[in-house]
């Protein structure tokens, strides 16, 4: 089955399965090997924190895969944001994401560049905020998503449902998602690309402790500690810190995820419903694959019902 969409023709990608930006330990070790599997890799700027580091992670990656891969700017106010973002420009990436606030003229620059620029966001109002200011598309993560919070966050489902009505640039999905129940299901929602960060960290690549994944796989989603740390409000003031673009000064100095070091708060979202097991990138998203696949042409509900209606355009 081809899974084309505006989203897999922007990109380059043949899956619209993105791997989000991870602050800390989201580098080429991650990014090549998701989009050598056939999705798209994002490298997270901030985590290389220095521009020349960022270059060589970038010819690093390239070194990796010929296939295309993308940088994040996660705009928290780190004090070498637009050197980042030059960098990114210069290495002709495949695509800028931004997350967090005041990303119009990074996305201008970006397009000016003639790069797609692909701004995170968290309510509908946001997202059409960035379709206004010339985005080429949104990841919009629901309130099951692993991240800061907005004060008005409501769930993947409501949020990318009301979304893909009202906006005319394509929608990627994020938030709880991690398998083919989940992939489909956005699809089905209007979205035309999944973003994942949960899920990818359960995978041999991702350069977290083992302990950690392990962690994952265990995990429900009706631990409370999870549960409560993924439902909660923002903190005190974090909204207006992101809109000033200080956060940077809080987690600026946090040393990354290492394989030493043990991560401050269970990381991780909803999406430990879908883990079981830690599997390679490339499984994980073949696994996504081909049970979206069974879904549509097996003995399920959908399966059925598009099987009842003759032959799938698909085939
Ligand atoms: C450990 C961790 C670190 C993250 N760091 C960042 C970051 O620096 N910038 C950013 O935009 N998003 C960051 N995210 C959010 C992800 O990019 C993505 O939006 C989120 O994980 C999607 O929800 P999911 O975990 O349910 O898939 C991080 C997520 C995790 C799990």
């Amino acid at each position: 089955m081809e899974w084309r969409t505006r989203i897999t023709e922007m990109l380059g990608c043949r899956y619209p399965i993105i791997q989000g930006a991870f602050g800390g330990f989201g580098r080429s070790d991650m990014a090549a090997p998701v989009s050598e599997a056939g999705g798209f890799g994002i490298i997270t700027a901030t985590a290389l924190n220095k521009p020349e580091k960022l270059r060589r992670d970038l010819r690093k990656a390239r070194s990796m895969t010929d296939k295309p891969f993308g940088v994040n700017l996660s705009l928290i106010g780190h004090p070498h944001i637009d050197e980042l973002r030059q960098v990114a420009i210069e290495e002709r990436v495949a695509a800028i994401f931004t997350s967090a606030y005041k990303a119009e003229e990074h996305g201008r620059r970006i397009r000016e560049a003639g790069i797609p620029w692909i701004h995170k966001a968290g309510t509908v109002k946001h997202a059409q905020a960035a379709e206004r200011h010339g985005a080429d598309a949104v990841v919009i993560v629901g309130i099951e998503g692993e991240g800061e919070k907005a004060a008005l966050h409501l769930s993947t489902m409501t949020t990318i449902s009301m979304a893909t009505k009202v906006l005319s640039i394509p929608v990627i999905a994020s938030g709880g998602i991690g398998d083919g129940r989940t992939f489909l299901a956005a699809l089905a929602m209007g979205a035309e690309g999944v973003y994942m960060g949960t899920a990818f960290m359960a995978t041999k690549e991702c350069p977290i402790a083992e302990r950690h994944k392990r962690a994952l796989v265990k995990a429900s989603p009706y631990d409370p500690e999870l549960r409560n740390k993924v439902f909660a409000p923002p903190p005190e003031g974090l909204d207006e810190l992101t809109r000033q673009q200080a956060v940077w000064k809080l987690v600026g100095d946090a040393k990354p995820h290492s394989t030493k070091r043990p991560m401050p708060v269970m990381s991780g979202s909803m999406a430990v419903g879908a883990i079981n097991e830690i599997v390679t990138v490339k499984e994980l998203i073949e696994r996504i694959i081909s049970e979206a696949e069974d879904l549509l042409t097996g003995s399920g509900p959908l399966g059925r019902i598009l099987a009842a209606k003759g032959q799938p355009p698909y085939q």
